[in-house]
């Protein structure tokens, strides 16, 4: 166990002393977590193979599922990739800084267990004004997965990573709440037409408006589990954004879903079973259940992208024995919500005619 140093730091303009006391441990090799955007990220200097394993073990994370690398401005994917499609050009001056990864062929500079062992390697730009300053100051593209312990849903806010990491990482830069609240969209360009390997804070329709054609892996179309060779991202075949509690997911017209969420609540309650429901403002007063959670109003799809993963975590503290979760709309970053949605069921979901 290590002492894990907190530094609040303001989100707008972060303090310059702490970031570099946070930039001088991640060119030591250490691990730092911070925020971003989209979720926090525990970081460690790319290009350091020995800083990269401790990183996988902080988080116990699969040595085969690499992170993705964070960049503070465009130049410096060059020293990371192979060569710049045109296409990525474009989404790089489009997106960035923002919550859209990009996979590319990789350099032979990067690391191995950087990529694990892959030909490619996944870059991003963070909109985060304290991600951008550690990058800057660190003066490295710094590796950052989720900070959080593998399988668990991601941090959103500096608690949830003191809860999976304390006493695992040197330091975390405390910015509060992460806006977006659900990871970036990971996309595809060393295959033609780009594919979206996860669907995240940039939304399908602005990738189709910029790049045209734009495919979907078939685990992100699906609503089923599709056999692990299909994978094309290798963390596609973990489980994740489970809470300990086992989810079940309803899906379809609201009214439709409402009805069958109160008669699965019956059939577990004659069972004994302590039950949880995952509603929506607009629903959430016509349930009775142990514990009755809202994601937020279905007419707002970014705030329920941002009370997601809070929320996950928020019902493991509620013993309950289910949780049965309804749908939400998929439009926007609603799409990265059911897609988490559906991961955090294990593909346990309903969906009546
Ligand atoms: O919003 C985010 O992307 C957050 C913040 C911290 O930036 N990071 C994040 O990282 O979600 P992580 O490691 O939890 O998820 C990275 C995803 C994994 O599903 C991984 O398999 C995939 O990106 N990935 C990484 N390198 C890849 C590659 N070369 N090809 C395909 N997928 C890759
Ligand atoms: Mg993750």
């Amino acid at each position: 166990m290590k002492q894990t140093l907190v530094l609040m730091v303001d989100s707008k303009k972060p303090e310059i002393d702490k970031v570099q006391a946070a930039a001088s441990i991640i060119r030591r090799g250490g691990l730092v977590a911070f925020p971003t955007e989209t979720v926090y990220g525990l970081g460690a200097d790319a290009l350091n193979s020995k800083a990269i394993f401790a990183l996988f073990k902080a988080k116990k994370r699969p040595i085969d599922n690499p992170p993705i690398v964070h960049v503070e401005k465009i130049r410096d994917v060059y020293k990371l990739v192979k060569q710049v499609p045109p296409k990525a050009d474009k989404l790089m001056r489009t997106f960035w800084p923002g919550p859209l990864t990009l996979v590319f062929k990789r350099s032979v500079h990067v690391p191995d267990v950087t990529v694990a062992g892959l030909s490619t390697i996944a870059v991003r730009m963070p909109q985060h004004p304290i991600a951008l300053s550690l990058i800057k100051e660190s003066s490295c593209p710094i590796a950052a997965p989720s900070a959080n312990l593998a399988g668990k849903p991601s941090p959103t806010s500096a608690n949830h990573v003191l809860d999976d990491l304390n006493g695992r990482i040197d330091a975390i830069l405390d910015g509060g709440s992460t806006p977006i609240g659900v990871e970036s969209t990971v996309l595809d360009l060393s295959v033609d037409p780009a594919m979206v390997l996860r669907p995240g804070g940039t939304p399908l329709e602005a990738l189709r408006q910029i790049l045209g054609d734009v495919t979907l892996h078939p685990f992100v179309a699906t609503e089923k589990e599709l056999p692990i060779e299909k994978t094309r991202s290798p963390g596609m075949k973990y489980k994740h954004y489970s809470p300990n509690t086992p989810l079940i997911l309803v899906e379809g017209a609201v009214t439709v879903v409402m009805a069958t969420i109160k008669s699965v609540i019956g059939t577990y309650w004659l069972q004994n079973k302590r039950v949880g429901v995952l509603a929506t403002d607009e629903t959430a007063w016509a349930y009775e259940a142990d514990v009755v959670k809202s994601l937020g109003s279905r007419r707002n799809v970014d705030a329920m992208a941002a009370n997601l993963f809070r929320i996950l975590r928020a019902f493991d503290e509620e013993n309950v024995d289910f949780i049965i979760a309804e749908s939400v709309p998929t439009e926007g970053v609603g799409w990265a919500v059911m897609n988490r949605l559906r991961k955090a069921s294990g593909y346990n979901i309903i969906k009546p005619e």
